[in-house]
C-alpha cells in the first residue's frame, strides 16, 4: 500500500488523491480529480492536521500508522469540518481512542451534530497556542473561509501555514506533493474554479483571513486540496490571486454567456464577441449555457470584468439553463462586472425584461443598450449588437 511522504525531517504528507468521483459536493465537475490534504507533524508530541474524505480512509489510516512508527496520536487539528476534510473522524477516533480533538466553539459544535463526540475536545480561541516540543501551534479564526468554524493553524518552527480551503485548488497531486516538484502552472485555473465554485460568496471574510495573515512570516502553505506552496514566487502568487478574487477584481475581458435552442440568438453573441474583438478586446469567451458547465462559466466570470448574457425567452421566462447561471452569479454576491445583455422572442418577450431585474438586483454597471430581437437576426438587431460589443470595449479601455 501507499506511503506517507515525508516533506520535512518530521512533517508528513499523508493525504490522498481522489480520481474516482465525477462531481465535488456532487456539484462541480472533477475532470482532473481532487487530493484531500492531511499532514502529520512529529515533535514529542503529534498533531494530525484534518483527516480525508471517508471513502479513502483505508489508505489515509495506513500512511498514518506507517508515518506514527508506533508513537501514539496526541492531537487532531480540525481547520474544517466540511466532510471532505472530517470524513474520517469519527473512524479516527475509533481507533486512536485517546486522540485530543482541536477545534474552536462552532467546530465542537459540529464535531457534536456530526459524529455524535463530546470527550477529548480542546476547545481554543483565536490567537490561542499549542505547544508540541519544538513546534509550536498558533490558532487563527478565519470563518467563513469557506463555513463558520473554518480556521487555519501556523507552525512557528517551519512557518508553516495550513490554511485549510485556502488556497487549494482542484485536480490530483500527480507524483510531485510540493509546487517545486511540478509544474504549479497547471493548477492556476483551477483554483480559481476551486474559489469561485466554492468558496466565491465569501470574499469580505476571505479579505479579513488575508489581513490576518499579513503578520506571519509564511514560509509553507499547506492547504487541504492541491499543492504545498513552497517557493517564496508561488506563494505571493497564490495570495495574490486570493486577494484578486475575494475583492472581485476582473482582468480586461467578457464572458459571453448565452442560452440558444435554434442558433438564432447564439448570432447575436456571436456578432458581439466579433464586434469586441474588432475593437482590440483579446479574452472573449463565448458560453453556451445548455454545453458548458456552469463550474467553468463561473470561473471565468469571476476572471473577467465584462460580462454579457443572452437568452431566448421560454415559456414567458428566461431560458431555464441561462435563468440558472443567474442563480449562481446571484448566489455568490458577484460584484463590480460591467454588464451588457440581450434577449430573443418569437412571440412574446419575457428574457430581456429578466435581464433588467437581474442587472438592478446585482447593481452591475450596464453597458451599452440591451438588444431585443424578434425571431430572426436582421440589420437593426445586427447593428445593436454591433454597437452593445462596441460599448463593452469602449467601458474596458476606460479602465487601462
Ligand atoms: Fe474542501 Fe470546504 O471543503
Amino acid at each position: 500500500m501507499l506511503k506517507p511522504i515525508p516533506l520535512k525531517e518530521d512533517l508528513y504528507y499523508i493525504g490522498v488523491n481522489d480520481r474516482t468521483k465525477h462531481l465535488f459536493e456532487n456539484l462541480w465537475p472533477l475532470p482532473k480529480g481532487v487530493s484531500y490534504n492531511s499532514y502529520l507533524i512529529k515533535d514529542e508530541k503529534t498533531a494530525l492536521f484534518d483527516t480525508v474524505d471517508i471513502c479513502y480512509s483505508d489508505i489515509f489510516f495506513h500512511k498514518l500508522e506507517i508515518a506514527l512508527e508506533g508513537k501514539s496520536l496526541d492531537y487532531v487539528i480540525i481547520n474544517h469540518m466540511e466532510p471532505d476534510h472530517s470524513g474520517s473522524l469519527g473512524l479516527l477516533r475509533n481507533r486512536f481512542p485517546n486522540v485530543q480533538i482541536v477545534g474552536n466553539k462552532r467546530t465542537a459544535d459540529m464535531v457534536q451534530g456530526f459524529f455524535g463526540i463530546t470527550d477529548g475536545v480542546k476547545v481554543i480561541d483565536d490567537g490561542e497556542e499549542l505547544s508540541l516540543g519544538k513546534h509550536n501551534l498558533v490558532f487563527h479564526l478565519t470563518p467563513m473561509v469557506h463555513w463558520p468554524e473554518t480556521m487555519m493553524t501556523y507552525d512557528t518552527y517551519y512557518k508553516i501555514i495550513f490554511s485549510g480551503d485556502a488556497f487549494g485548488t482542484f485536480g490530483t497531486l500527480d507524483g510531485g506533493i510540493t509546487d517545486a516538484q511540478l509544474h504549479p502552472e497547471r493548477y492556476y485555473d483551477e483554483m480559481i474554479r476551486y474559489y469561485s465554485n466554492v468558496v466565491g460568496k465569501f470574499g469580505s471574510p476571505v479579505q479579513k483571513a488575508l489581513e490576518k495573515l499579513k503578520s506571519l512570516d509564511i514560509k509553507y502553505i499547506c492547504s487541504t486540496h492541491g499543492p504545498v506552496w513552497t517557493l517564496d514566487e508561488q506563494i505571493q502568487k497564490v495570495i495574490g490571486i486570493y486577494d484578486k478574487l475575494s475583492r472581485y477584481e476582473g482582468d480586461e475581458g467578457v464572458v459571453i454567456a448565452y442560452g440558444s435552442m435554434y442558433g438564432n440568438t447564439e448570432q447575436m453573441a456571436e456578432t458581439v464577441a466579433y464586434e469586441l474583438a474588432q475593437q482590440g478586446i483579446r479574452e472573449v469567451i463565448l458560453h453556451n449555457v445548455s454545453k458548458r458547465s456552469h463550474s467553468y462559466i463561473i470561473r471565468d466570470i469571476f476572471k473577467y470584468k465584462g460580462l454579457i448574457v443572452g437568452s431566448p425567452t421560454y415559456n414567458n421566462k428566461l431560458f431555464p439553463e441561462v435563468e440558472y447561471l443567474l442563480s449562481k452569479i446571484e448566489g455568490r454576491d458577484m460584484k463590480h462586472r460591467y454588464f451588457g445583455y440581450f434577449g430573443s422572442f418569437t412571440w412574446a418577450g419575457a428574457a430581456v425584461k429578466r435581464l433588467a431585474q437581474f442587472a438592478l438586483d446585482t447593481k452591475f454597471e450596464v453597458i451599452g443598450d440591451p438588444v431585443e430581437m424578434r425571431q430572426a437576426m436582421r440589420t437593426d438587431s445586427y447593428d445593436a449588437c454591433i454597437s452593445l460589443g462596441k460599448a463593452m470595449a469602449d467601458r474596458l479601455k476606460l479602465d487601462k
